[in-house]
């Protein structure tokens, strides 16, 4: 790993030949290879290429009618349950059939240079963890466990008598997926160590989210706040752009393997 001077000398040496990671700004990959410690927070974008569909694109066929915010509650579930339960099955169903893409597989890279690093996603979809990342910090859940709704105990095997939702074989409560739905608290294990690996980095990466559902979308600006180099991947600007240092407005199973590509090239020099 070379000093901080002899990385300058690299990144100048970079921007005089014919750069061949164009997109990626020399400035950027100067002080990400510098970086100690990185963090890096993911939403739907990173899946997209994956084939799930973003919460934010329109839906399609059955469910093109319906917007998650009418799906993710609480009192949705209530109202109708099955509705629900059939949403949710639909979804786990296409994420069973879907893989990790370039950007995923990325990300694994990037946490095996780095000594201080977290993952944190929005997803529910377990991507990053198929894709082989570790410690992942969901702050949503995921949808491939399932909790009763009365006492919140995870539940991993159920009678199927073709009841939508099935019951809890303990209580006879309804069962949900064992995600977080809009207007529900925060898990607090989880928000801790997101919050603690956002205000402690030297980089952090805002990456596939439309940085507009809180509290994770205030992440990119605590790590902002306390003097990280902030990174936003989005082909779309967000609420957010303007304030990253950089924004790179590409797909970021594009970005990310060029940028992984870049930092070890730059290690070897
Ligand atoms: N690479 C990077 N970003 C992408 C890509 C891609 N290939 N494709 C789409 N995007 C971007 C979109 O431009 C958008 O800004 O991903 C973002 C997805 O935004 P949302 O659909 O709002 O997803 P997210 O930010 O994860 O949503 C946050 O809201 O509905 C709730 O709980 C749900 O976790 C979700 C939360």
């Amino acid at each position: 790993m070379p000093g901080e001077m002899e990385l300058i000398v690299v990144v100048g040496c970079f921007k005089r030949r014919n750069n061949p990671y164009m997109m990626i700004p020399a400035e950027l990959l100067q002080r990400f290879a510098a970086a100690k410690s990185v963090t890096v927070l993911t939403g739907a974008g990173v899946s997209a290429e994956s084939g799930v569909p973003t919460f934010r694109d329109a839906q399609t066929g059955l469910w093109a009618k319906f917007s998650p915010e009418e799906l993710a509650t609480p009192r949705a579930f209530r109202r109708n349950p099955r509705l629900v339960w059939e949403w949710y099955d639909w979804r786990r169903k296409l994420v069973a059939g879907a893989k990790p893409n370039p950007a995923h597989l990325a990300l694994v890279e990037m946490q095996n240079l780095f000594l201080r690093f977290h993952l944190i996603t929005q997803n529910v979809d377990g991507l990053h963890q198929r894709a082989g990342s570790r410690n992942v910090i969901e702050l949503h859940g995921n949808i491939t466990r399932t909790k009763c709704s009365e006492e919140g105990t995870i539940i991993s095997s159920w009678n199927d008598t073709g009841d939508a939702p099935p019951k809890c074989p303990a209580c006879g409560g309804l069962l949900r997926p064992d995600v977080v739905w809009f207007e529900e608290p925060m898990p607090e294990p989880e928000m801790r160590q997101a919050m603690t690996g956002s205000t402690h980095c030297d980089v952090f990466f805002s990456i596939g989210t439309s940085t507009v559902v809180y509290p994770a979308a205030a992440l990119p600006l605590e790590a902002l706040q306390s003097g990280a180099t902030v990174v936003e991947i989005n082909p779309q600007p967000t609420p957010f752009t303007a304030q990253a240092h950089f924004a790179l407005a590409r797909a970021a199973g594009i970005v990310l393997p060029e940028l992984m590509k870049a930092l070890k090239a730059l290690r070897a020099f």
